[in-house]
């Protein structure tokens, strides 16, 4: 791997994680320049911080193909296209096909709120605050054609008190989230990740903080 990656972030809705990417490029380095945001939802506050920053915005509406598969496949020419090197899912609500994740093998990064392989899925905080578990966190992980799966890059774990609150707990979680994903990008955009099997290797670990 070498010189600066071109970083396609997909989200489909608030993009904080998105702007905390775009945020850390601004005063550090990620080691790549995110080119393109993508969305399947027109109205995604995602594209708008995407356009606000002249980062190329996309939306395809789903409704407008007649498969996933075909969807995917416009996509991924857009991808081609753009010559991306990264695909940095945050908070993209449409399931990838294996068109879209072998094209990329080991080339597609996500953020999940809860320690994976516990509260797959869309409401992780949620369920994991009503399970009463004392310890939730944040995955960052390759993505391969299971659910909220593949090789794990970094995980944070965070206490969950008593008397904490489910918005508490959502804070608590969006902030170890916009602190550790550009770090996981970069590690990627610096060549740094090794996958061996399931378990991800980083090369050159650095201080965390
Ligand atoms: C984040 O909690 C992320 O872990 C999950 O979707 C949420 C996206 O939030 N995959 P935002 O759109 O980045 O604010």
């Amino acid at each position: 791997m070498s010189g600066r990656k071109r970083i396609s972030v997909f989200a489909s809705g608030f993009g904080s994680n998105l702007q905390a990417l775009i945020d850390y490029n601004k005063k550090d380095d990620l080691g790549g320049d995110i080119v393109l945001v993508f969305s399947n939802n027109s109205g995604a506050r995602a594209l708008e911080r995407a356009r606000k920053n002249n980062i190329k915005a996309v939306f395809f509406d789903s409704e407008k193909f007649n498969t996933r598969e075909d969807y995917d496949l416009e996509i991924l020419k857009l991808l081609k296209s753009e010559r991306i090197d990264l695909i940095v899912l945050a908070g993209y609500m449409y399931l990838l096909t294996p068109f879209i994740i072998n094209g990329f093998k080991n080339k597609i990064l996500n953020i999940h709120p809860a320690l994976l392989p516990s509260f797959k899925g869309t409401h992780s905080i949620q369920e994991a605050f009503d399970y009463g578990v004392k310890i939730s966190g944040v995955t960052v992980h390759f993505v391969d054609e299971m659910l909220d799966h593949g090789p794990i890059v970094i995980q944070e774990a965070l206490n969950i008190g008593a008397e904490d609150t489910l918005q508490e707990l959502e804070e608590k979680i969006h902030k170890i989230e916009h602190r550790i994903y550009p770090k996981a990008v970069k590690y990627f955009c610096k060549g740094e990740l090794l996958i061996e099997g399931n378990k991800t290797k980083i090369l050159k670990s650095k201080p965390e903080r």
